[in-house]
């Protein structure tokens, strides 16, 4: 029950330990509270002593668990927590994925008209990568703490790739996905909804992305290519092989360039290009480490502030 737990909470297995503990004392600090204002107020014990009761235990058990979590440092699980409650007991207002998801809202397939709207949202955010994961770790690691994006889901191709450990180990829910039901028309889009998805970000994903996906995630999926675009993009273009063709063409700059997807590979409107030096010495090693600090530094930045522009606005089908 705790591995669940701590699975659906995204917790370790000490700090499982303090959630308890604290539902615990704040529970009974509840109920030794309500007790006693039930002894102030001096109501019979009847029916409308237990109605006050349980008003008075609702009312209270957010306050106790909220103070109680402060000292075992736990206060940031616990306002989480009773924020979703009253969310789902329709007390506070769920903005969460108002805009995140504008793509999948019915009417699919065209942008609509955007206006601007500054509400506090969070948008979910997907992964697609094939590799290692390096860019991806540092996407989630970028947006840890956020309270406005969330990386919702990582999308991979690969059984064994390293992006599904790194998943694995941040709790983040993954899907490996199938060339044919990829290439269908269908292309995962109830997993994406179900997942309320509302920005697709590839991370070293070798496939190239389907028209049905596209066409319902209107620029809202990105790319980052590691060289400058359109020289050494395209269809096999990827890993050491654009770094060994940008050397071998004796280029004195490479770099990384940012862009939006669309139906051809790396093909998208450019949204950012940041460049770097190719050494005379440079191996397709040296160069694509080189290359991979400017992706790291950049790809996040660039991510954040495109889905904040995005925020916002609001969709309006
Ligand atoms: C990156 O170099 C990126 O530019 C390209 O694929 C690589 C992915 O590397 N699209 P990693 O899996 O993030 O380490």
């Amino acid at each position: 029950m705790f591995a669940r737990l701590q699975q659906k909470w995204k917790v370790g297995p000490v700090q499982i330990v303090l959630i308890i503990f604290c539902f615990a004392l704040g529970g009974s600090l509840t109920g030794y509270s309500a007790k006693k204002i039930m002894d102030v107020l001096s109501v019979e014990k009847d029916w409308l002593w237990t109605v006050i009761y349980i008003l008075l235990v609702t009312m209270i058990w957010p306050l106790a668990v909220l103070t109680v979590s402060l000292f075992f440092g736990q206060f940031k699980f616990f306002k989480g927590y009773v924020k979703r409650l009253g969310q789902r007991i329709g007390i506070i207002r769920d903005l969460r994925f108002e805009v995140s998801n504008p793509g999948l809202a019915p009417n699919s397939g065209s942008e609509g008209s955007l206006t601007t709207h500054h509400s506090p949202l969070t948008t979910n955010i997907a992964i697609f990568a094939s590799g290692a994961g390096s860019n991806a770790q540092r996407i989630i690691d970028h947006f840890r703490n956020s309270s406005s994006v969330r990386i919702a889901l990582i999308v991979c191709n690969k059984k064994k790739a390293g992006v599904l450990q790194i998943a694995e180990k941040e709790n983040i829910p993954s899907l490996v996905i199938e060339k044919e039901k990829f290439f269908s028309g269908k292309s995962y889009l109830d997993e994406l909804a179900s997942g309320k998805i509302g920005f697709i970000v590839l991370a070293g994903f070798l496939w190239k992305v389907p028209e049905a996906l596209i066409r319902v995630f209107p620029k809202r999926i990105i790319n980052i290519h590691p060289a400058l675009l359109p020289g050494y993009g395209g269809q096999g273009m990827y890993g050491s092989r654009v770094h060994e063709a940008v050397i071998s063409a004796q280029e004195k700059e490479s770099g990384i360039t940012i862009h939006y997807v669309d139906e051809h590979y790396d093909n998208g409107d450019i949204i950012l290009q940041v460049k770097c030096p190719v050494l005379e010495n440079d191996t397709p090693e040296s160069l694509a480490h080189r290359v991979h600090e400017l992706e790291y530094a950049n790809y996040p930045v660039v991510i954040e502030d495109l889905v904040k522009r995005l925020q916002a606005t609001r969709y309006k089908p």
